[in-house]
């Protein structure tokens, strides 16, 4: 399984980086606004700096919702460097985008997925990554990770090449219920992954044992 973290702030992802369990970033519009990234050199330059930090797979998303403005952002996003993934919204002409791409060799994330149906037509068209959104569906009374185990069953039914890509994690539990129906891969924000982490048993055992090794020292 493998981890990404999906924010566009530096310093998180320096942090899980140092962990050395990071694969890979995510970002959207909405997370690159949020560190005040705004206008093309500064976003172009932002994505440098992130592919900088990682060794691999940084998902750039287009904002140009028809095929030529697609085609043309998605190229220039992927010259920024060879990490770049570029992520297109599951619309009528990010369909046609992500076919296109694919017979290029650019990789492609097609985000924004609430459907198997919206999974089927991605995976036909090419694309490298899916993105189906569990927490957005929880958050509308749906259950997001009965998507998730719905896509891993039919791609696995076609041996459809596309990766699933678990998105929108709030929790860890979602992240753990991902990895118990074999989403390939995970994308949620720094806390979840540091989240993983956490269990009282451990910090209590471990406060034990150097309380018993300090005891020991000291006689
Ligand atoms: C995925 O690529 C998206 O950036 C992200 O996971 C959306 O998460 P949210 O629903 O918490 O905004």
């Amino acid at each position: 399984m493998k981890f990404f973290i999906d924010t566009a702030n530096l310093a998180e992802i320096r942090e899980a980086y140092d962990m050395g369990i990071l694969d890979g970033v995510t970002t959207n519009p909405s997370l690159m606004a949020k560190e005040g990234i705004s206008g093309d050199a500064n976003v172009r330059a932002h994505y440098k700096a992130i592919c900088d930090i990682v060794d691999d797979k940084v998902s750039a998303e287009v904002i140009s919702t028809d095929f030529d403005g697609m085609i043309k952002e998605g190229k220039d996003l992927a010259k920024i460097d060879d990490k770049i993934v570029v992520k297109i919204p599951m619309i009528k002409d990010g369909i046609k985008a992500i076919k296109y791409f694919h017979s290029e060799g650019i990789r492609t994330n097609c985000t924004l997925v609430f459907s198997a149906g919206q999974a089927i037509l991605a995976a036909k068209a090419g694309a490298t990554y899916l993105s189906p959104f569990i927490g957005r569906l929880d958050d509308i009374s749906y259950d997001g990770l009965e998507l998730i185990g719905q896509i891993v069953h039919i791609y696995g039914n076609y041996g459809f090449e596309t990766e699933v890509l678990a998105a929108s994690i709030r929790h860890t539990m979602h992240l753990v219920k991902c990895a118990e129906i074999g989403a390939d891969v995970v994308t949620c924000p720094l806390k979840v992954i540091t989240g993983l982490l956490k269990h009282p048993l451990t910090d209590s055992g471990l406060a034990q044992f150097l309380a018993d090794h300090a005891k020991a020292a000291s006689k």
